[in-house]
């Protein structure tokens, strides 16, 4: 038994990375029956879905789950870079028919609050983990005040010290081929941030808690590799967006087994922060990484009418298509087929 299944109380130390947008509760209570550990991303749910989720997974399943928060601090409104960001994307506008001054500003995804707290706080879920640091000192208490085990993902060895000294049971080493956003929160320079096999021996090498590989583990023998460089357990993403328990898009599932699939990129356009995802057409004619995209989570507002213009006429050139950079596991099939398959890769260790 390694120290994160004594930690989760899980037979296999494996964790369904949570994925906001493309999975609910079904994904995490097929996992968790499996063995791993299930995980519900609540950074795009309100409350009220929150609680039909948890009650959702509270019903499907005795095994241990996880509920998962982003944690940033949410932006100023800045004006003038809204107004920029409308600039760049009004030639997208015009050539889909859309009124630049009809398109709306808010947040697409909301941090941890009291309000998300008090919810979780009536089904003491026993995990729960956070992206982008971790929350305040007085709500991460209530977190632990009903048992919870909390852990958080860390992009560089500075941010996996600073999680295990703050008060995380467990890091995740989140590599730069994961798909999805970057977890990183201590520096937003992207050239600290290291591939799974460089970070991973790092933290095992720094931390006493045990440490998670996450990010480009796409099959079994992908699991054995982090276990022989030290993880107490794996984090998988990608391999399960094909699952029939998973929400991901016709469109997202035919771009994951296309050879687009092929060339991922970190890019900023689609939220504000930087994530991992298929190249598509607003990648590639604005460049990834746009300095006039507004602030994690605002950025979101603006592509919105475009996605959903370009999506009804079939097509993924504004689709945030999230995929880490080995989507070679990718198969559709049952997740718990699947979390059988990656687990193999326990037995070779
Ligand atoms: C579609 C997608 C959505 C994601 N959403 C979240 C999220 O809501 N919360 C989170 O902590 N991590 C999120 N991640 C990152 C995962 O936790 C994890 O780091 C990553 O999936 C591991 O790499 P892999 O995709 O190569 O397996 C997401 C990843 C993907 C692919």
């Amino acid at each position: 038994m390694t120290a994160l299944q004594a930690l989760l109380g899980t037979r296999l130390p494996l964790i369904q990375a949570p994925m906001a947008g493309v999975q609910g509760s079904a994904l995490a209570i097929a996992v968790s029956n499996a063995g791993g550990l299930g995980s519900l991303p609540c950074a795009m749910l309100t409350a009220d879905t929150i609680r039909s989720e948890l009650a959702a997974i509270r019903a499907g399943t005795n095994g241990p789950y996880n509920v998962n928060f982003f944690c940033h601090t949410p932006p100023a409104p800045d004006a003038v870079r809204d107004a920029a960001w409308r600039d760049a994307l009004t030639p997208f506008y015009r050539a889909f028919d859309i009124d630049p001054t009809s398109v709306g500003a808010g947040p697409g995804r909301h941090p941890f609050d009291a309000a998300a707290a008090e919810v979780l706080a009536a089904f003491k879920p026993p995990v729960v983990s956070f992206h982008f640091g971790l929350p305040s000192t007085d709500l991460l208490a209530q977190v632990r005040g009903w048992g919870a085990k909390v852990l958080a993902s860390a992009t560089t060895l500075d941010e996996a010290l600073w999680l295990e000294a703050n008060g995380a049971d467990a890091v995740i080493a989140q590599g730069l081929e994961a798909g999805g956003h970057r977890g990183h929160f201590l520096s937003h320079d992207l050239t600290r941030q290291l591939g799974t096999f460089a970070l991973l021996p790092q933290l095992v090498k720094a931390l006493r808690v045990p440490v998670v590989a996450a990010g480009g583990i796409a099959d079994a023998e992908g699991v054995a590799a982090a276990m022989a460089l030290g993880a107490a357990g794996v984090q998988v993403g990608t391999a399960y967006l094909l699952c029939p328990e998973a929400t991901t898009s016709k469109l997202h599932r035919a771009a994951l087994q296309s050879d687009d699939a092929r060339h991922t990129a970190l890019t900023n356009l689609f939220t504000g922060r930087p994530a991992r995802g298929i190249v598509n057409r607003v990648m590639r004619e604005l460049g990834p990484i746009g300095a006039a995209a507004p602030e994690f989570p605002l950025a979101t507002s603006g592509i919105a009418p475009l996605r959903a213009k370009a999506e009804a006429q079939g097509l993924t050139d504004f689709t945030p298509l999230w995929s880490g950079q080995n989507a070679t596991g990718c198969r559709a099939v049952p997740a718990a087929e699947l979390t059988q398959a990656l687990a193999a890769g326990f037995k070779e260790h």
